[in-house]
Order: structure tokens, then sequence, then C-alpha cells
């Protein structure tokens, strides 16, 4: 286990990554963590993250001393090799110019961090403030040409800094430099696959929870069906599921997560679903407000969770499918806040229980559906489109309502019926079609109408953050355009929509 400490830099959870890509397993913990945890964890090596404060500053984040003191090898990144230099007695200062993308490094040692390595390599630099003097007992590893000290270290003390962020993907051998730290200074072995997460979380689950009794949310998407399968691995019945079917699903979908989990399926668990539509419906009736429908969604959900909840009585445990991802963009973590989730945060007020777990709180979206496939969990559903908390509610601009819903489910059925038969369901990373408030005038047979509009969106992205429409290949838009004004209802224009995230988000809501 390397333990990758989180100073509130945004690339902490890739440093893991990078170093679960190599073969060992890695989590992220708070800068905070305590000595007598982060000992009981027994890692073979830590990582001190970058992060947007200054050492010497007011708000420098400060790690408990004793860290320095465990004889563990460490690796500093960015503010975590400032952070060990302030710390061991060196100095740092504001740098007279800032380094910043990326940046030729020239090695001066090529062991340990750099073994196997050319004389220059490049690596991306982000800093501001700059080592000026290194901690006694460390010698300059690398320099760059406005940066003495690029890489430093204190192989007796298996100590170890670096200026520039390995782990991004601009900096060349950034990977290789992680494993040289891992498998090197820390002995790791690189053994580590999404089986033995997989193995290790519900042996761990098991031992946690006992003869417990846990509660899970369960949404269909791969997240909360991942948890809900890895719970029931570990204690079988002891789980019950809630599937809360709000009406703001896709077409059939809340059937398809019946087969899958209810009593037909294959899973040991009790299963619940509670066919909620008409009160979504009767709550959403004259709301247009994108924010306040997004609330309504999700207070309601909140609400029809409890009740069940209360049938069931007090619990040990809450699973939440949250990932890595969702803690950051909801700021749970040290990194600042960009939106908050209808997913996390938004925790049932009587729900009586103890504890929370979050299995899968360490992983990103594709380490999720690895370890989705090691569970057997069909395929159609660990490769799911990603689908919002408040679903089509999101989807349909303006008032949502039964009728709107039955369009916008019927589109996007034929939508991804085809996008699947012209093989590019895996290319795209997310697409779905969406119900303007827009009506125009057009003509069926000898007749006029005066019907809906749909559009249909089709983005390619990495991180969700920014993405690019589609090029979608103009016979397929025009096969599914064509198949929409003939099979739905109420539909009389079709728009493919070529925004990118920014300005559009991916969502129409
Ligand atoms: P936006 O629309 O913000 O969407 O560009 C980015 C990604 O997040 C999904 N999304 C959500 N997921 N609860 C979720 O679980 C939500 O409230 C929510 N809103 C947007 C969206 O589908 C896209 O993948």
């Amino acid at each position: 286990l390397i333990i990758v400490l989180d100073f509130g830099g945004q690339y902490n959870q890739l440093i893991a990554r990078r170093v679960r890509e190599s073969g060992v397993y890695c989590e992220v913990h708070p800068y905070k963590i305590s000595i007598e945890k982060l000992k009981e964890k027994n890692p073979k090596g830590i990582i001190l993250t970058g992060g947007p404060n200054s050492v010497y500053g007011e708000d420098g984040l400060i790690p408990d001393e004793g860290l320095w003191e465990l004889g563990i090898p460490i690796l500093g990144i960015c503010y975590g090799a400032q952070l060990m230099t302030h710390a061991l007695g060196g100095k740092v200062s504001l740098a007279s110019s800032k380094e910043y993308g990326k940046t030729e490094i020239l090695i001066d040692s090529k062991e340990n961090l750099f073994k196997d390595f050319d004389d220059t390599t490049i690596m991306w630099m982000s800093h501001s403030d700059y080592i000026e003097r290194l901690p006694e007992g460390f010698c300059v590893t690398a320099h760059t040409a406005a940066c003495p000290i690029a890489a430093m270290e204190n192989a007796s003390k298996k100590m170890y800094g670096v200026q520039f962020h390995p782990e991004v993907m601009h900096s060349v051998k950034g990977k290789e430099l992680l494993a040289n730290f891992v498998y090197g200074p820390c002995g790791c072995k690189g053994d580590w696959k999404m089986d033995s997460f997989v193995e290790a979380t519900i042996s761990e689950i098991r031992e946690k929870v006992g003869d417990g009794k846990v509660l899970c949310a369960l949404s269909g998407g791969v997240d909360s069906s991942v948890a809900a399968v890895l719970l029931s691995k570990a204690v079988g019945k002891q789980l019950t599921c809630v599937f809360v079917d709000h009406g703001l699903l896709r077409k059939d979908e809340g059937d398809e997560v019946e087969a899958v989990f209810g009593p037909a399926g294959s899973y040991d668990l009790n299963f619940i679903r509670v066919n909620a539509q008409q009160r979504f419906y009767h709550k959403l009736a004259g709301v247009t407000e994108p924010e306040a429908k997004r609330k309504i969604i999700g207070e309601e959900f909140i609400r029809v969770f409890e009740e069940e909840a209360k049938k069931i009585g007090a619990v040990d445990y809450l699973v939440q499918g949250t990932i890595y991802p969702d803690v950051i963009e909801s700021g749970l973590g040290e990194s600042s806040v960009i939106k908050s989730h209808h997913n996390v945060g938004g925790l049932p007020d009587y729900v009586d229980f103890k504890e929370i777990i979050e299995p899968l709180r360490m992983l990103f979206k594709d380490e999720v559906r690895q370890a989705g496939l090691e569970l057997g969990i069909p395929e159609y559903l660990v490769f799911r489109q990603p689908f919002p908390g408040p679903g089509l509610g999101v989807r349909i601009i303006g008032e949502v309502t039964a009728e709107k819903v039955k369009i916008v489910q019927d589109a996007d059925a034929i939508y991804r019926e085809e996008i699947a038969a012209a093989g590019l369901d895996r290319e795209i990373n997310q697409y779905f079609a969406a119900l303007t408030n827009m009506q125009s005038v057009g003509v069926m047979g000898d007749f006029r109408t005066y019907d809906y509009a749909v559009a249909l969106r089709a983005v390619t992205t990495s991180d969700f953050m920014t993405a690019e429409a589609a090029k979608l290949p103009w016979e397929v838009l025009e096969k599914i355009a064509s198949r929409i004004g003939n099979e739905v209802d109420h539909v009389n224009r079709v728009f493919y929509d070529l925004t990118g995230k920014p300005p559009g988000t991916i969502e129409f809501e």
C-alpha cells in the first residue's frame, strides 16, 4: 500500500491512479491524518501532493511532524517537496518567475527516481514558489533552466522531492518516475490487480459489518450497482437495496434494474422498488426553473427513500456509491468546490444508521467499471452511459410532464439503438436526446403540425469537465432524425447540438 497525502492539488487522485496502474494499491487521505492512523495502515511509501498554498504562509497546510520520523520512504511532489524542504530545515521562497507547462528537465543523478531515464526529459511544471536551499543531507538530482532544484533526494533517509508533476499526462516519463519510487525505495512488487481490490474490499466489508444490517440506495447506475454487488457478496441478505423509480429514468430502465437486482436476478440481497413516478410529476408540475427542478427532485428522492427506510427500521450502515470524482467535484476533499452533486452530500436526515460505507470512494470511473466486470455484473450495465441523478428532469427544458417524459424516452431509445447499431456507442462518452421547450410548425401527410423539437447531444470528453460535440456520421444522424419524426408522437423537428463545454454544459439544465 502506498498512501497519498492530499494537500489540495487538482491532480491528487491522478497520482493514486498512476500508482495503481503500476500494480501497487494506493489510497488518498487528507494531509491531517494522524500519525497513529497512518502507522496503522502500514504503508510502504508516502507521497505528498501539490497544493495551492505556500509552506511559509499563514495558510500553509502542515501535517503532523511525526511524518518525517516514520522511516517510511516519502516522495514530495511540488507543494509536497517544498513542505519537505521547509520541515527539514531548507528554504522555500517565491520564485522571480513562475514556471508553467511542459518543461525540459536536466537530470543530474540517474539513480532512484530517474533510474533508466535519458539525460533530459519533459515534465509538467506549475509552481510559483521554489526550493531555494536544500535541507541538510539532500542533493540535487535534476534542474531546469529556471529552477536550480527541480528534484532532490536524501537517499539514506529515502526522502525524495520533485518540483514538477509526474502524475499528469504531459509529463513524458512521469509514470516511470512514480514506478521507480514505488518499486525502488518502497520495495513494492507491483502484483496488485483490480481483483485484489474486489477481494480485499469484500472481506473488509464482511469484517466491518459483522451481522449488522445494511441499506443501499440503488439507482441502477454503474457506481451504485457495483457498490451494491460488493455488499451483496460480502453480507448477502443483510443488505437491502431500495430503488426509487422517480419516473425520470430512460425507457424501460426501471424494469431493467429490477430484472438484474430483483428476485428474478442473480444477486443475494433484498430488493425494494418504489414506484414514485406520480409523486415526482406532481411536485414538478408548473416548475420551470432548472435549479428549482433539481432541488425538488433531489429532496423528493430523499423523502421517498426515508419513508422506505423508516419501514425497514434502524440499520447499521448506509452504502453510497460515491466515487472519487464526486468527492472532488463536491469539494469534500481538499480541492475547491466545483459544483454540488445530486448524489453526494445530500444525506437523508431521518434514516436511522450508524455509519456510511463508501467502498468506491478511492476509484475513478473506469476503475469502477473494471471492478464491475470483475464482479460479473452484466456488461450493458457496467458500460452504461453516465446518467444524472435528476434524470430526464434536466433533459426536458421547462416544465416536466408525464407526456414530455414519454416523448424524450422514446426519442432517446431510438437514438441509443441507432448509435449502438452504427457501432459508435463505446466511442462517444455521453449521448442522449433532450426535449427542447420549443414548438414549431411542421407538416405530416396533408396536415399541419405544431409540435416539439428534440435535441440530440453527443459529446467526447475525457473528464466530463470539458467536452466537444462528437462528429457523428451524417447518415446516422439522418436515420435517427427520420425515425424520431416517424415514430415519436408530438415531435416534428430534430436538432443536433454542436455546442462544446464550455460554453454549454453536457446536460441541458
Ligand atoms: P454537466 O451538465 O455539468 O454534466 O456538464 C457533467 C456530467 O455530470 C453528469 N451530471 C450529474 N450526475 N448528478 C449526477 O450524478 C447530477 O445532478 C448531475 N448533473 C450532471 C452529466 O450527465 C455529465 O456526465
